[in-house]
C-alpha cells in the first residue's frame, strides 16, 4: 500500500522523442508538484554540465529528470547533487551492480568510469521559492557507433547477467529520491555524511585536487555539511568547496 501511494501521488510525464528531460520540466514548474518526472527514450538536445551536449541515443539509455521545490531558495539546495549521488548509488547497489561509487562532487563511475551524470538545473528566485529540476543520465547499454564519440573513459550496465528494466529503475530512482529529499531538507547534507563515505570510491585513498594552477593532495576522507570536499593532508585537514575544482587519483 505504501508503495502504491508513493506511485500514484506524483506524475510521470512520458516521451518517446523530446529535445531534454531537464528542459520539459523547466517549462512546466508551474504545473508540477515535488517529486514529478520526466523520462525519454530519446533527446535531440540532451544537456550535460558545463554547457556541454549529452548525446542521448534512442533507446539506449535511461534520461530522466526529477522537480522539486526548495521554498527557502538555493541556499537550502547547497550539497544537493552529493545527495542525488548517494541516491543513485543506492539504487544501483540494491539492483546488485557492483563497483559502483560517487566522485566528487557529480558524477556516478563504475569500475572507475563514468557511468551517470547529474545535472541540476533552477528556475525562479535564488533567495526565495525556488524550482529545482534534477536531470540524470544512466549508461545501460553504449553503441559501438556512440562509444566512437566519447572522449572520456565511460562505462555501461551491459556486464550485468541482466540489464536492469528501465521502469523498474525509474519507479525505485523516484521513490528513492522523494526519501532523500525529505531527509535532505530536515536535516540537510549532516544525515548524508557517513552514506557519502561509504559511496566514495575515493574514500581513505590519495587523490589530487586540481583548481587551476594550483592543485593539492592528501587523503580522501568525506565531506563537510556544506558539501566541501574533506582532504587529510600533511597541515591536517582541510576542506575544499567546488566550482572549478577537478579531482583525480594521486
Ligand atoms: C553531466 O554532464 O555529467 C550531466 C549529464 C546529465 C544528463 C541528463 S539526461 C536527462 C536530463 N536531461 C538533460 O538534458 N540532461 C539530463
Amino acid at each position: 500500500e505504501a508503495a502504491l501511494k508513493t506511485s500514484i501521488k506524483n506524475r510521470c510525464f512520458y516521451f518517446n522523442e523530446i529535445n531534454s528531460t531537464n528542459g520539459f520540466l523547466l517549462e512546466h514548474v508551474k504545473d508540477l508538484s515535488s517529486g514529478d518526472i520526466c523520462v525519454a527514450e530519446y533527446q535531440s538536445a540532451g544537456r550535460g554540465r558545463r554547457g556541454r551536449q549529452w548525446v542521448s541515443p534512442y533507446g539506449c539509455h535511461l534520461y530522466t529528470s526529477f522537480y522539486w521545490q526548495f521554498s527557502q531558495g538555493m541556499a537550502q539546495a547547497m550539497g544537493l547533487s552529493l545527495v542525488v549521488g548517494c541516491s543513485l548509488v543506492t539504487v544501483l547497489r540494491s539492483l546488485g551492480v557492483e563497483g559502483i561509487g560517487v566522485k566528487w562532487p557529480n558524477d556516478i563511475y563504475l569500475n572507475h568510469k563514468k557511468l551517470a551524470g547529474i545535472l541540476i538545473e533552477m528556475s525562479g528566485q535564488a533567495d526565495s521559492v525556488c524550482d529545482l529540476v534534477i536531470g540524470i543520465g544512466i549508461n545501460l547499454s553504449m553503441s559501438p557507433a556512440q562509444a566512437d564519440k566519447i572522449d572520456q573513459p565511460w562505462s555501461d550496465l551491459s556486464e550485468l547477467a541482466q540489464l536492469p528494466d528501465k521502469t523498474e529503475l525509474m519507479i525505485a530512482l523516484q521513490q528513492q529520491l522523494v526519501t532523500d529529499l525529505e531527509l535532505f531538507q530536515r536535516q540537510g547534507l549532516k544525515a548524508f555524511q557517513s552514506r557519502w563515505r561509504e559511496a566514495d570510491l575515493f574514500d581513505g585513498e590519495p587523490i589530487k585536487l586540481l583548481m587551476g594552477e594550483h592543485s593539492v593532495e592528501g587523503i580522501c576522507c568525506g565531506i563537510d555539511e556544506q558539501g566541501a570536499i574533506l582532504l587529510k593532508t600533511e597541515e591536517g585537514t582541510k576542506s575544499f568547496v567546488g566550482g572549478e575544482i577537478s579531482m583525480r587519483p594521486a
